[in-house]
């Protein structure tokens, strides 16, 4: 906190949104040296070691989804922050372009629910991918217009989340994808919360100056249940805030394939992404071609990439970010209620409080970005 004290007020009337606002400057840059970055050992005494289950998982079975063996994974929370935890990128090398792959051309397809759906029929938002790769796989032209994969900004997976109400119900669901669910089903076994059922995931596909406003996940009905978000591609700062808008938050970053858990008591705070930055030196956000998964493995999950899904996924990646959120809705027996609940989500909670605004950015597009 020490460098940023001097630009902004560190609590108080809506620290957070001053935050937010100090990271996301353009110009001049921000000084980044306060983000805690978890992939450097030992640079903030607020990361604490996190405690993990690895008896709850095999080696077998996280090798199946693409993930290292859990003794392996390098886990931590955060002082202040019960029920946090990040797992700095647990996947096995050559594992991530699979399920970048996933969240590009397979999550984006029917039945799932995306936000060109808003404005397209079914036929023409139906093989984003297909439409598109012509146009990724060769180097990219002024007059070229944008392709369908570039103006994908979310995808919906499962009970699928609906922007205008907040809310998710039971009418509108289809089957969540088999193999994000195996993937959350180790991970948050392994961090000690066995049974969880993936009931819906939020896509997030960001630009370079895109950016997610200040919000709190709360619609789920279970809020026992912890939340998992995966990141792949460039690297972004991350805010976690408090209960309240005036809690001033921790910034810090998040690489590809690292993975957040938030449960507990940091299952419902506050948090936001002020900015999409570079992925650090040396650590591409997609390993090279070619030194795919382990495919002997029996009933694996994870299979590796034909050459060209491999290039477009890597030329997607080196130049955007995409977030997966998977959350379990319903408690153990738990139904949605006969009525819709009125309880939800309100102007006040999302974004940074230019509310006509963030309900024009929440109904659409649920990443913020700046067109040029
Ligand atoms: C969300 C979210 C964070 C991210 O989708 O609710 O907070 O890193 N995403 O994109
Ligand atoms: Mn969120």
């Amino acid at each position: 906190m020490a460098k940023m004290a001097a630009c902004v007020v560190e609590s108080g009337e809506d620290a957070f949104r001053k935050i937010f606002k100090f990271y996301k400057r353009r110009n001049p840059p921000p000084d980044f040296s306060d983000v805690i970055d978890f992939s450097r050992s030992a640079q903030s005494d607020q990361v604490i070691p996190a405690i993990l289950d690895p008896s709850g998982v095999s080696d077998e079975e996280t090798a199946r989804v693409g993930l290292q063996p859990v003794r392996d994974w390098r886990a931590f929370g955060l002082q202040g922050y019960p029920g946090f935890m990040f797992i700095s990128n647990p996947f096995l090398l050559g594992s991530k372009p699979f399920w970048v792959r996933q969240c590009l051309k397979t999550y984006p397809q029917k039945p799932n629910v995306c936000n060109l759906d808003m404005h397209m029929s079914p036929s023409e938002t139906q093989d984003i991918w297909d439409k598109s790769v012509h146009g990724l796989s060769c180097p990219p032209s002024r007059t070229q217009s944008k392709t369908l994969l570039d103006r994908l900004r979310w995808v919906t997976l499962g009970y699928h989340y609906d922007w205008e109400t907040k809310t998710y119900s039971a009418s509108h669901y289809t089957p969540f994808p088999a193999d994000l669910h195996s993937l959350s089903f180790q991970i948050t076994s392994a961090c000690g919360f066995p049974g969880f059922n993936a009931e819906a995931g939020i896509l997030n596909y960001y630009r370079s100056d895109s950016s997610l406003g200040i919000h709190v996940d709360e619609s789920e009905l279970d809020h026992s249940r912890p939340l998992l978000s995966f990141s792949f591609g460039k690297s972004a700062i991350f805010l976690l805030g408090g209960t309240r808008r005036q809690d001033p938050p921790t910034a810090m970053y998040m690489h590809s394939g690292d993975v957040m858990v938030m449960s507990g008591q940091s299952r419902l705070l506050y948090h936001a992404v002020p900015r999409i930055v570079a992925a650090p030196q040396g650590h591409p956000a997609l390993e090279v071609s070619g030194c795919g998964p382990a495919s002997s493995l029996h009933d694996s999950v994870v299979e590796p990439l034909s050459e060209q899904d491999w290039a477009v996924c890597s030329r997607y990646t080196h130049n955007s970010r995409v977030n997966v959120t998977v959350r379990q809705v319903l408690g153990p027996g738990q139904s949605f209620p006969e009525t819709p609940s009125s309880h939800q989500r309100t102007d006040a909670d999302q974004t940074d409080g230019d509310s006509a605004k963030s309900r024009k950015r929440r109904s659409c597009d649920c990443v913020d970005t700046v067109e040029t």
